[in-house]
């Protein structure tokens, strides 16, 4: 039997960078984003096109994006956020083939993050749609403050099932649901998802939490069991939106990569080269010490490198 695949996209290169202290170099950026590669991680968001004013930590995207495209034997997809048409004409001329825009469940986030309000990042965003397509690149819209907004709190389901439903009509590659500043829980998370999964196929859909209230992984759980096979984490739990107030850092790639493997799923992950990748997350920034199983995960591996392979149960159904 084979396993079930789940796809990992690391954003820790961006959303991870993005609210650190200590901003990279090109160079150590890049080196972050060849480890996770190393690792086998699906997909990584290596950065952002935004203002360099915005966030300065997310300057010089292009550059990173040149020196994986000139590294031969650099394979893994690449995505990068974009703010606005500007971001995706930068996207564009860097060569990327996919790229990450946001959309908004409130207007006072999109306020703060870009300016607009939702309707014009909505409007926006369909504008880049209908250029992609005459440019053969595909859009993931991932929905920002899907289930709260640290400005003005829940938000109706409705208005994020109303947003998937009009982008994934309007030619989105995929829709992410983010939980911003990582105040969803569970119940939350399993009925807004299986609503989803019922209307479109589960593979247009992923899953985006932060793990401010420690309930990341248990929200990613919750994801999986409606049928949702892809997920955002960030190696070593980098993260944190600097407009969002409270945001900590997004649920770890370490933790969700051993508890899928540990269930059985195929992430293509390799446990022990990821847990190299996220020893220079931590060393790079200074701020995190990885994910939350990580001296656990360390020590099993040492001992026995081979796991999980010799106790997972493969996944049924
Ligand atoms: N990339 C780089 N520069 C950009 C840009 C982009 N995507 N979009 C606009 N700019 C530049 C403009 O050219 C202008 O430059 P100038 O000052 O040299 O003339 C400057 O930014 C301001 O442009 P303006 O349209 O007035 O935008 P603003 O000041 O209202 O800022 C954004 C809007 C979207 C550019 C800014 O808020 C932003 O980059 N936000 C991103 C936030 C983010 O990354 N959040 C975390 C991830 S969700
Ligand atoms: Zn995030």
């Amino acid at each position: 039997m084979t396993n079930e695949q789940v796809f990992i996209t690391d954003v820790g290169p961006r959303d991870g960078l993005q609210n650190q202290s200590r901003i990279l170099s090109v160079e150590q950026r890049v080196q972050l984003i060849g480890a996770l590669a190393d690792a086998g991680v699906g997909q990584i968001e290596v950065g952002s096109f935004v203002s360099p004013k915005a966030v300065p930590a997310m300057a010089g995207t292009d550059l990173v994006v040149r020196q994986l495209q000139a590294d031969n034997h650099y394979t893994t997809p690449n995505v990068a956020l974009i703010p606005n048409l500007k971001g995706y004409h930068l996207a564009r001329s860097a060569g990327l083939s996919r790229v990450v825009m946001v959309l908004y469940a409130s207007d006072s986030m999109a306020q703060k993050n870009v300016g607009m309000t939702m309707v014009e990042a909505n409007r926006v965003t369909l504008q880049i749609l209908d250029e992609a397509v005459g440019d053969g690149i595909q859009v993931i819209a991932t929905i920002a403050v899907v289930f709260e907004c640290p400005f003005e709190g829940a938000i109706d389901p409705s208005v994020s099932q109303s947003l998937v439903d009009q982008f994934i009509a309007a030619g989105a590659y995929q829709v992410v649901l983010a939980d911003t500043i990582g105040a969803a829980h569970p119940q939350q998370v399993r009925a807004l998802t299986a609503s989803l999964v019922d209307r479109h196929v589960a593979d247009s859909l992923g899953c985006h939490f932060h793990d401010t209230r420690a309930m990341g992984l248990a929200n990613v759980h919750a994801a999986l069991e409606s049928g949702i096979r892809r997920f955002d984490s960030s190696i070593a739990g980098l993260g944190g939106c600097p407009f969002a107030p409270g945001a900590s850092g997004n649920v770890a790639t370490d933790d969700v990569a051993m508890m899928l493997a540990q269930m059985g799923f195929e992430t293509g992950i390799d446990l022990a080269k990821l847990m190299i990748a996220s020893d220079l997350a931590c060393q790079l920034t200074g701020s995190t010490k990885g994910g939350r199983a990580k001296s656990w995960l360390v020590n099993q591996l040492q001992e026995n490198p081979a796991w999980p392979e010799i106790n997972k149960q493969p996944h049924q159904g």
